[in-house]
């Protein structure tokens, strides 16, 4: 391994997410517009480059590799990919791979992840009730997600549910959700919606519900102690006593997590961004193609990068317009 990747607030990169597609077969009302258009698939890293990036951010101290989309698994091909990675595994040199999905195709691919050596998966979830699952997606079906689940923990995957908290959509549901996750013996994380991208007509400051009134109304029902632990990613964990349920909560609005930030993101096209919240990027792709024997001006452009990664975000709903300061969509670098 060459050195490892420290930027200049003395943060060691470890994690790397990677969106394999922009495309989604959803389109979340706070994520994407209805008629969102896609990156033709010719501007796309083939799943060859793909593990030629990662294996090089992995021989530069990378441990954990979260793949991302838009939908993850709707990218041709994507076990390939997948069981491409498990030589890092075996070798010990990444701790762990995983992806972050919506659901819809868990049922076909659960246990050929599982085989691949994936242990642990996020899927979000915004709402038990088909109904308003249908109109948050646009056009999704819950059962097929539920299958998702089920296929998921039968196949040996731990699952963390993602929940984005949404005034007037699923406050009603808080309780429902978390008793639900309970039951199944599922992780739930709430995520605070964040200021991405055009998305059309939907008002963003109206969908935004704070995650500290969030917990005040978990508390109104439930004794919540802070719990020290993180699993590398953003969330910060309760665990609620009278149940021994885990809850987190990712907050970038109302409490920044940028100090521990450990994670860049590379997307589909092979651009680095440094952070969530920032328009800075590095092309990694010319650097990559242009010396197809030679991996040095890869991994020379990738220190370059992380040399100029960013304090943190600037997410902030008082100082912005409802459509955001980041006009990238999520769907870009998968979160
Ligand atoms: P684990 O902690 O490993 O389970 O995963 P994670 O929470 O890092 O990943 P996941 O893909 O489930 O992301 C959940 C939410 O956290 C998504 O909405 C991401 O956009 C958000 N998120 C992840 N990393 C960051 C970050 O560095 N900054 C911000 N603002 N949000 C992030
Ligand atoms: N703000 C917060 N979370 C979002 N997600 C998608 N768009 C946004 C947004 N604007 C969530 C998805 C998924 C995760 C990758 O990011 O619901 O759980
Ligand atoms: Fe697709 Fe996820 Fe965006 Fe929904 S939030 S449209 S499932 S990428």
């Amino acid at each position: 391994m060459t050195a490892p990747l420290i930027d200049p607030f003395q943060r060691a990169i470890s994690y790397l997410r990677v969106s394999v597609t922009d495309r989604c077969d959803f389109r979340c009302v706070y994520c994407m517009s209805e008629n969102m258009t896609f990156l033709p698939k010719r501007e796309l890293l083939t799943l060859e480059e793909l593990d030629r990036m990662c294996s090089a951010f992995i021989g530069m101290g990378v441990e954990k590799l979260r793949i991302t989309g838009g939908e993850p698994l709707v990218r041709k091909g994507i076990m390939t990919f997948f069981d491409a990675m498990t030589r890092h595994l075996d070798s010990g040199a990444l701790k762990e791979l995983t992806l972050t999905t919506n659901g819809s195709q868990m049922e076909r691919f659960a246990r050929d992840l599982y085989a691949a050596g994936v242990r642990r998966v996020n899927i979000s979830l915004d709402t038990l009730d088909e109904r308003k699952f249908a109109d948050i997606t646009r056009w999704g079906r819950l059962a097929q997600v539920l299958k998702g689940i089920d296929a998921a923990q039968d196949a040996g995957l731990r699952v963390k549910i993602n929940t984005v908290a949404l005034k007037g959509f699923n406050e009603d549901e808080l309780f429902t959700l978390a008793d639900w996750c309970a039951s199944r013996d599922m992780d739930l994380t709430f995520i605070e919606v964040m200021p991405m991208g055009d998305i059309g007509n939907e008002d963003r400051l109206g969908q935004y519900w704070k995650l500290s009134d969030l917990r005040a109304r978990l508390r109104e029902r439930f004794t919540l102690t802070d719990l020290p632990e993180r699993t590398g990613g953003p969330a910060r964990y309760v665990r609620i006593e009278e149940t021994g349920q885990k809850i987190g909560f990712i907050t970038p609005l109302t409490h920044n997590f940028c100090e521990s930030c450990n994670r860049v993101r590379l997307t589909c096209t092979g651009e680095l961004y440094m952070c969530l919240g920032q328009e800075d990027m590095a092309d990694l792709r010319a650097p990559l193609r242009n010396n197809p024997d030679n991996d040095a001006p890869l991994r020379e452009t990738i220190r370059a990068a992380i040399a100029r990664k960013p304090k943190g975000h600037d997410f902030d709903y008082s100082r912005q317009s409802v459509d955001g300061r980041v006009s990238r969509h999520m769907s870009h670098t998968g979160g």
